[in-house]
């Protein structure tokens, strides 16, 4: 078994946008809003602020009390859309109860939608004409390319129907050729259907949720999951462990796919930059 090292991979693609921001003498500039103190959600803008300022890429942060009303918030992405010195918004999910996900996603200028979650966005996906990313299913396809594993006529089944993962995940694959299959906790006999997989996609949030039965000797493995155990330490979706002895290729958490989320959004970042200053169709 090979193991995907995100961790690498991550660093190269990061570099690339470095160099060429570098290149280019410019500055793009991405607006994180945290809403709330979840702890997790703490440790995943920080890992943004850091890679920006690897990148060269300005960043600001706006952290909301838990409190913070849904009015509150749509004013402060108001701001940021028509601020030409921001390029890429980003609002951390989730977002407290009393405010609505899809409102938040549906105010951000599709333009600086570094998430690719806004509609107009997730219809380019669809479609073929994407500029901006999903960035952790695009992450998990430059894994891919690194190892020269190509999707083509490939059977990919995802497990998990998410749309920041699941959906995009089978948009990408399809958009080079894999034959796809979207599973969900209503799938029957999940098991026979993951055994198919010559790529296997776990991104349901349950803690060694694949087991070593529902592989297929030679599968290539990817593990979308950051489960926190009792004991305070990180696992993924997949029985590593076990599955490790079956899969051909296999992603670590952490280490293997989460890296590559913020790859990506760096990625999309100056992507953003260069739509709205024209140098992009
Ligand atoms: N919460 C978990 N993953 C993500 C992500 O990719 N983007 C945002 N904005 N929030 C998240």
């Amino acid at each position: 078994m090979q193991l995907i090292d995100g961790k690498t991979v991550s660093l190269a693609v990061k570099t690339a946008v470095k160099d060429a921001i570098a290149q280019e003498g410019i500055e793009p500039c991405l607006a994180v809003i945290l809403v709330g103190n979840d702890p997790a959600s703490r440790v995943y803008v920080n890992n943004k602020k850091k890679a920006c300022s690897f990148c060269g890429i300005r960043s600001l942060e706006y952290t909301l009390p838990q409190e913070t009303t849904q009015d509150e918030l749509l004013a402060l992405i108001d701001r940021l859309n028509k601020d030409e010195s921001v390029n890429g918004i980003l609002c951390q999910l989730p977002v407290p109860p009393q405010i609505s996900e899809k409102a938040v996603i549906d105010k951000i200028n599709p333009k600086k939608d570094v998430d690719c979650f806004h509609n107009e966005n997730v219809g380019r996906l669809w479609t073929g004409n994407d500029r901006l990313k999903p960035c952790t299913p695009a992450g998990m396809m430059a894994l891919l390319d690194y190892y020269n594993i190509d999707p083509a006529g490939k059977r990919c089944v995802i497990v998990g129907r998410s749309n920041i993962v699941g959906k995009p995940m089978a948009a990408l694959m399809l958009s080079r050729n894999a034959t796809v299959t979207v599973c969900h906790s209503k799938t029957q006999d999940l098991a026979a259907v993951c055994k198919e997989a010559d790529i296997l996609v776990a991104a349901v949030g349950r803690p060694k949720f694949i087991t070593a039965d529902m592989v297929k000797d030679g599968a290539v493995v990817l593990d979308v999951g950051i489960n926190r155990l009792p004991d305070g330490s990180l696992c993924g979706d997949v029985d590593f462990d076990a599955v490790k002895e079956k899969a051909s290729y296999l992603t670590p958490v952490p280490g293997g796919c989460g890296p590559m989320t913020i790859a990506v959004l760096m990625q999309n970042t100056l992507t953003a930059y260069r739509i709205q200053n024209g140098m992009t169709k």
